[in-house]
Order: C-alpha cells, then sequence, then structure tokens
C-alpha cells in the first residue's frame, strides 16, 4: 500500500530537521572572522564576510544538538501519529548540519565567482543550497537515513524547502538577525 502523502511530509520535515536549523544558528551566533580569511580569487572574495567560522561551529553543534534532542522525543512525538518517526544515527546528527553548512559555503564560492556581493540574492540556490548538501553528505555518511527518506521523501523536501526557507528568512529579517528577507 501506498503511504500517504501527509506521512511522507511529516517523516521527511523530521529527518531534515537538524539541516533546517543551521543556516539559522549561524545567522544569530555568527561571528566576525571570516572563513576565508579575506584571501580572494582573481579579485573577489573566495567567500566573503557573511561565512564565517564562528558561524559555522554554531550551526553545526546547533544541528547535531536538535538530532539529539529530537531522538529523545521520537517516543511522545510518535504518539501523535499512527507510525513510529525514526531516529538519527550519531552520523546523521553530523552528517546533516556539516551537509547544509557545506552547501552554503559552496553557495557562496559560487556567488562570488558570479560578481554577486554578499547578500545578493540567487533565486534557486539560496533556498536549495543547504538541502543538497545535507541529501548529499547524508546519502554518504549516513545510507540508513536517507533509506529512510526515501525517493518521495526527497522529492517532497525539494519542493517544500524554499517554502519553509523563505518563511524563516522572512522572521529572521522582521527580527532583526538577518539584513535580508531572502
Ligand atoms: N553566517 C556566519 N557564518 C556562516 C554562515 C552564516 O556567520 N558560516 C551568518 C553571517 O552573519 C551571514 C548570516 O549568517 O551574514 C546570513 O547567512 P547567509 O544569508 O548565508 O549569508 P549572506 O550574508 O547572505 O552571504 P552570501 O551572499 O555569501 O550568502
Ligand atoms: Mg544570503
Amino acid at each position: 500500500m501506498q503511504e500517504p502523502l501527509t506521512h511522507v511530509l511529516i517523516q521527511a520535515l523530521w529527518l531534515i530537521l537538524p539541516a533546517y536549523l543551521p543556516n539559522s544558528a549561524a545567522a544569530v551566533i555568527g561571528g566576525t572572522r571570516p572563513i576565508d580569511g579575506g584571501r580572494e580569487y582573481r579579485g573577489t572574495r573566495l567567500l566573503g564576510d557573511g561565512k564565517t567560522w564562528r558561524g559555522l561551529v554554531a550551526g553545526i553543534s546547533a544541528g547535531f544538538l536538535l538530532a539529539v534532542l529530537l531522538n529523545t522525543l521520537v517516543p511522545s512525538v510518535s504518539a501523535l501519529f499512527p507510525f513510529t518517526l525514526p531516529s538519527f544515527s550519531i552520523m546523521a546528527a553530523f552528517a546533516l548540519p556539516t551537509g547544509a553548512m557545506l552547501g552554503d559555503l559552496a553557495a557562496s564560492f559560487i556567488k562570488r565567482r558570479m560578481d554577486r556581493e554578499r547578500g545578493a540574492p540567487v533565486p534557486g540556490l539560496d533556498q536549495l543550497d543547504f538541502i543538497i548538501g545535507a541529501l548529499v553528505l547524508g546519502a554518504i555518511l549516513a545510507p540508513a537515513w536517507i533509506d529512510a527518506l526515501g525517493t518521495p521523501g526527497i522529492i517532497v523536501l525539494l519542493v517544500v524547502t524554499p517554502l519553509v526557507h523563505l518563511s524563516a528568512n522572512l522572521i529572521g529579517y522582521k527580527i532583526g538577525v538577518k539584513d535580508e528577507p531572502w
């Protein structure tokens, strides 16, 4: 029997939460020391001042801790649904936020090569960089996690994530932790 779409959606969102948090955590806790150390490539910054060590460490730690927290909540949250939510292995807890932050760094690298300044929007890339990073690193380091997600879950996430990301950034902008609403 095919799983109802609502089940696929709930499970997929649960499985991706540790990859959703790092961007916001980095925006709130982000520091000043840039990862690229100010270095340039052909006259343009490698990554730019928006990518800092403190943001990177904060993002990965926040996602990891969230995965650990979600594991403790599996029984109580599963009780709300007619299915059991999956828990996160240590590898998944590490791979998801790390992949998300690497995707974000890769996007900044691409944006600088396109001569877009820090904060300039690149629709599509901005909303999907971290999810693609998390899916790729998750698939490599945590095969059981990508199995639990399944192809329907992956498709659902690729559709839903840009909407979640845009809403989260709009909130971040309104409360003043983000400089731009995207
Ligand atoms: N941030 C950080 N370190 C990171 C990622 C993010 O300190 N590794 C912080 C920065 O203060 C950044 C903010 O979070 O400005 C928002 O992140 P993002 O929108 O990804 O960066 P932008 O400033 O838009 O820079 P870019 O154009 O390179 O995406
Ligand atoms: Mg940005």
